[in-house]
């Protein structure tokens, strides 16, 4: 995976001083890297008989989609609050630098249905957490979360499996 992180780009004191921003459309501009990534990125799911990608905006649509393509399924938007225009449930949650809010379509998720949950990375956790109460809320069986990105200093990958909710990751930085 050394490819993969050396595609991934570090901006410092983005957004805000203090943050190490890894911007990974740095990754998604490289053919061979974006590839290879969304090939890791399903790899460990091989036969948990998904029925349904959710991607988190906005990074984890393009992501997602890809995802959801190379397994066959559809695809899910957990969006930013007030985007969505249909009848919408809603979660708060606080990020490594801020608040927040997402929603999905009330009817985005079938009783039962077994869901991939994916992103670009995992901070804090705040925003994955989030997602998958709203996805458990719509009925789904979330069975794992699939990140290109870990930041395990911040503990959200240790905080979504607590959740019950295995996850994989391609590279970490601390
Ligand atoms: C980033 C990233 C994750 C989230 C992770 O999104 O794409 O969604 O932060 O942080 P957490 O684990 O601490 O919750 P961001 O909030 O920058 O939103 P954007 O993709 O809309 O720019
Ligand atoms: N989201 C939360 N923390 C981040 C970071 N350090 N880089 C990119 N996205 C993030």
């Amino acid at each position: 995976m050394d490819f993969i992180k050396d595609a991934i780009r570090t901006i410092p004191d983005y957004p805000k001083p203090g943050i190490m921003f890894r911007d990974v459309t740095t990754m998604l501009k490289d053919a061979r890297a974006f590839r290879a990534a969304i090939d890791a990125m399903v790899q460990p799911w091989a036969g948990a008989k998904i029925d349904k990608v959710a991607g988190i905006e906005a990074r984890g649509f393009i992501l997602g989609g890809a995802v959801a393509h190379q397994l066959s399924v559809g695809f899910t938007p957990v969006r930013k609050k007030g985007k969505l225009p249909g009848r919408t449930l809603e979660e708060s949650y606080e990020l490594e630098y801020g608040t927040d809010a997402v929603e999905i379509h009330a009817d985005a998720i079938a009783e039962t249905e077994r869901v991939l949950l994916v992103d670009d990375l995992i901070a804090t956790g705040g925003t994955a957490d989030a997602a998958i109460k709203l996805l458990r809320r719509a009925g789904a069986d979330v069975v794992g979360a699939t990140f290109v990105i870990d930041l395990p200093d911040l503990g959200g990958s240790k905080r979504i499996e607590a959740l019950g909710v295995p996850c994989a990751s391609l590279v970490s930085f601390e």
